[in-house]
């Protein structure tokens, strides 16, 4: 099978911002960090990366226009959620678009971003021995180490690595079957939600999914709408419950 490159720091600002800079860095390549300084989340927003977690950005240099990859996120979803079980047997839900939860907690998140390379960058950020969060997430952010004991970080990295390599390999082919295993995990469909775009807040109730991973909702006076960005709350998750 096709070796993808292992690149080791134990610090950086964050790893899709390091491998966006490496300019000749071939398909696969990988970089990881014990620590983020400065690792960044979906809708600008910081994402907490003290020692003890997994810091992973892959450089997936795929030919395709980027309007053909829409379902690449989601599916990544799939992968980590996939690696996770295979080395923790922890059983992780989905919460759109690619937030891992376990018992009303998030486990990890992922940040795909367009590659100056070509293609895009996967970055997972998984808390997996982490002991302390700050106090603005206390409430939300959880660990692995939690549900499974203390992570092995070497044995999650190389299982992820084979789930992102498969991803690779059928992100086509196996569409359909990665895109019902998402919905079978989705804890967001059939819930109450909160849509929050441009600052505005509107309530909606999310009834599915369509092929690419849009999220479908029905809002209250009965217009129907696929929802592709922004923030999804969900109802009875992460302090949301009015
Ligand atoms: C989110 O939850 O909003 C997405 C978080 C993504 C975090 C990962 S950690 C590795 C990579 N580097 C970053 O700066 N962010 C991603």
């Amino acid at each position: 099978m096709e070796q993808w490159g292992l690149i080791f720091r134990q610090s950086v600002d964050s790893t899709n911002a390091v491998l966006k800079t490496m300019a000749d860095a071939p398909h696969g390549t990988v970089l990881c960090s014990r620590v983020q300084t400065g690792g960044r989340g979906r809708l600008g927003r910081a994402f907490c990366s003290p020692e003890g977690g997994l810091y992973v950005s892959v450089l997936l240099k795929r030919p395709e226009p980027l309007e053909q990859l829409l379902h690449l996120t989601p599916m990544a979803a799939v992968a980590v959620r996939r690696a996770i079980w295979d080395v923790c047997a922890v059983d992780t839900q989905i919460k759109w678009i690619n937030d891992l939860v376990k018992d009303g907690r998030k486990l990890c998140g992922i940040l795909t971003e367009v590659a100056p390379q070509g293609g895009v960058i996967l970055g997972i950020g998984i808390n997996c021995n982490t002991k302390e969060f700050p106090q603005e997430l206390k409430n939300t952010a959880g660990s692995l180490h939690t549900f499974c004991g203390a992570v092995d970080r070497d044995a999650l990295l190389q299982g992820l690595i084979l789930r992102l390599k498969e991803l690779d390999r059928e992100l086509f082919s196996g569409k359909r079957e990665w895109m019902e295993e998402y919905a079978a995990h989705c804890i967001t469909l059939g819930k109450e939600v909160q849509l929050l775009k441009a600052g505005e807040m509107r309530r909606a109730f999310a009834t599915g999914l369509d092929e690419n991973g849009g999220l479908l909702v029905r809002l209250p006076d009965g217009r129907e709408e696929t929802i592709t960005m922004g923030e999804v709350s969900v109802r009875g998750l992460y302090g949301y419950t009015e």
